[in-house]
């Protein structure tokens, strides 16, 4: 039997620069690309009615690369939010950001808010941008925010699952459901501090494309291989009905 489609789709969108070097160019203009590509995709999600789709623009390690390339992400985001604003509004698409904004520019955080409060009661795709985001931070910020707010309250903390409550409420993905799928392009196999906590029941999906190449069709496919898979959530593929009831 087949999955139906994913609810939210998370992408680590990899290869720009090198597939841009590999047409003898500048890695910007891979960045350059990579921002077509991602409007492709958006395009994609809404006529495949996907709810959620998490894209992963900027990590929290992403400030080791050249002052350079980093300002220009940083120019071609904004860019990009203000080119987007309009049309996203129209197709009715929620606008949402994770991630630590605060060492971004005032400009670029402006964009950011703007866009956030003009779809906020948009009901269709949500999309959600993780920039300057890492699933480690997360993790601690999370875990740092639960343990103020339990040491401030009167109220003891009288289980794990009384904390995990707490501790879930202050991730940045709370109110977003977990990714059903992540796709990774460029060929690379690794999550590189992604949506570590939620990511924990996703199926995983590797694309050899450079992200600039990689095109609906691809992200259909994608989401084809996700509905012939057999997720289990560390069950069984057929739950004995007699056995469940006596569970
Ligand atoms: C992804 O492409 C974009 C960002 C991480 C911002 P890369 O810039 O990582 O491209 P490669 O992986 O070096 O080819
Ligand atoms: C992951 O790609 C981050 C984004 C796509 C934003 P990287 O290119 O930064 O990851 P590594 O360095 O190859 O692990
Ligand atoms: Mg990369």
């Amino acid at each position: 039997m087949k999955n139906i489609d994913p609810n939210h789709i998370a992408i680590i969108m990899d290869g720009n620069g090198r597939w841009a070097e590999s047409k003898k160019h500048s890695r910007l203009w891979g960045h350059i690309k990579g921002s077509q590509t991602a409007q492709d995709i958006v395009e994609a999600a809404i006529n495949k009615n996907i709810s959620y789709l998490t894209l992963f623009a900027f990590s929290t390690e992403n400030w080791k690369r050249p002052v350079s390339e980093v300002q220009f992400l940083i120019k071609l985001l904004e860019r990009h939010i203000k080119k987007r604003k309009a049309d996203l509004l129209k197709q009715n698409v929620r606008v949402l950001c994770v991630g630590d904004l605060t060492p971004f520019p005032d400009h670029l955080k402006n964009e950011l808010s703007d866009i956030q409060k003009a779809t906020s009661k948009c009901t269709g795709l949500t999309l959600i941008f993780a920039l300057n985001y890492g699933g480690k931070q997360e993790i601690l910020q999370a875990a740092f925010k639960a343990a103020q707010a339990a040491f401030s309250s009167s109220s003891k903390l009288t289980s794990k699952e009384k904390f995990l409550e707490l501790f879930e409420s202050h991730l940045e993905f709370s109110t977003i459901p977990d990714p059903d799928l992540i796709i990774r392009t460029s060929g690379e196999q690794r999550i590189s501090n992604f949506m570590l906590w939620s990511s924990a029941y996703s199926e995983l999906y590797f694309s050899p494309k450079f992200w600039p190449d990689f095109s609906k069709q691809d992200f259909f496919e994608a989401i084809n291989e996700y509905s012939c898979r057999q997720r289990r959530f560390g069950g069984l593929k057929h739950m004995d009905p007699i056995k469940e009831s006596l569970a």
